[in-house]
């Protein structure tokens, strides 16, 4: 490749400039200025003219996008989760997508705990109320809330961020049961003190239950009436993995109608929007999709997407191996290391 025509990489989102500025030396970097959803035709286009796009969980590529996108060789996501992403349509086009798993599990795994705390204590609605001026005097009974130690910790979804959240109960004395599609190694279990259960005695005997899996075709509504039904009515159901996972008007029914205690979300069906109904409800905490947000954390990810990159051309310690290829086939049938697919003009 000729060291001074160098590809295009577009960057969909602010993200950390110095972090970005890694890839200037291999790259022409264009960072969008500001956050905004693309309208379709308008990602088109960017997609379009980049051979390589570092992407958010708003940009959507799919089949279509991808025909679109002649020059693209590959799409980091600034996530670990990558359901905007049609892999099957990039690996197709012999395009390479990656993610960035691991780097936020703790941060997730923390910020789960935040919200069953805060859920269980009721603190998004006290401090409302406070900030409200409603507080003229401290009531011995009022604002009671659930004890979280010693109850039941049930988590569905149990890769790295289910176990990071499982190893956290131990200090809170809680059993732990997980439901997965495939059972722990006994070590890991161990280290998780986690039995396994069927879907059904999950949803029975949690006091607490975490979702933490990738939203497919197969998980969209796991958690729907029929499941919330099956729920303890004194439970808390936490969700930090994908708006779709839970059935939002079926939850809202049932922490309307006290079958279901409390709920904590980080992610909705729809985001950003949110559905009227939860708005309306004092026993579900809400908060817009942060639970990997540490300035640490969302560093890191920023940085092992730029990783990925460089690693895909050929440059940096991991040249030739990007370390979180969601589609290694694509690198397989190309050789090392990925070069443009035509001269930038
Ligand atoms: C987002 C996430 O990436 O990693 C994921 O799958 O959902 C988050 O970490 C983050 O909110 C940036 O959009």
């Amino acid at each position: 490749m000729n060291a001074t025509v160098r590809p295009r990489a577009w960057v969909s989102r602010p993200t950390f400039p110095d972090v970005i500025a890694r890839l200037e030396p291999h790259f022409q970097v264009t960072a969008e200025p500001e956050e905004r959803v693309f309208p379709p035709a308008e990602l088109a286009a960017k997609l379009a003219d980049c051979d390589v796009a570092i992407v958010g969980l708003k940009e959507r590529i799919g089949a279509a996008e991808v025909a679109r996108a002649p020059r693209l060789r590959m799409v980091a996501n600034l996530g670990v989760g990558f359901d905007n992403l049609d892999v099957a349509a990039l690996t197709a086009a012999g395009i390479a997508a990656s993610n960035t798993a691991d780097v936020l599990n703790e941060s997730v795994a923390d910020y789960a705990w935040a919200l069953m705390l805060g859920a269980a204590r009721r603190v998004g609605a006290a401090e409302r109320w406070l900030r409200a001026g409603h507080w003229h005097a401290t009531e011995f009974t009022a604002w009671l809330g659930a004890d979280v130690r010693g109850r039941t910790l049930g988590i569905l979804g149990m890769g790295r961020i289910g176990q990071a959240i499982a190893r956290r109960a131990s200090g809170f004395g809680m059993p732990v049961l997980y439901h997965n599609r495939s059972r722990l190694p006994d070590a890991t279990e161990r280290a998780c003190r986690a039995r396994l259960v069927d879907k059904a005695e999950l949803l029975c005997s949690s006091d607490f239950l975490v979702l933490v899996l990738p939203l497919t075709p197969q998980t969209r509504h796991a958690i729907g009436a029929a499941e919330l039904a099956q729920m303890k009515p004194d439970a808390v159901l936490v969700n930090v993995a994908r708006g779709g996972i839970v059935d939002d008007a079926a939850l809202a029914a049932a922490l309307r109608d006290g079958r279901l205690a409390a709920a904590a979300l980080d992610v909705f069906e729809g985001e950003p929007g949110v559905h009227p109904d939860l708005l309306a409800l004092d026993n579900v905490l809400l908060s817009p999709h942060i639970a990997s947000a540490t300035t640490g954390t969302r560093r890191a990810m920023t940085a092992l997407a730029v990783d990925n990159v460089l690693a895909l051309f050929g440059h940096g310690p991991d040249a030739g191996r990007p370390p979180n290829l969601l589609n290694p086939e694509v690198l397989a049938a190309a050789g090392a290391p990925f070069s443009t697919r035509q001269e930038p003009t």
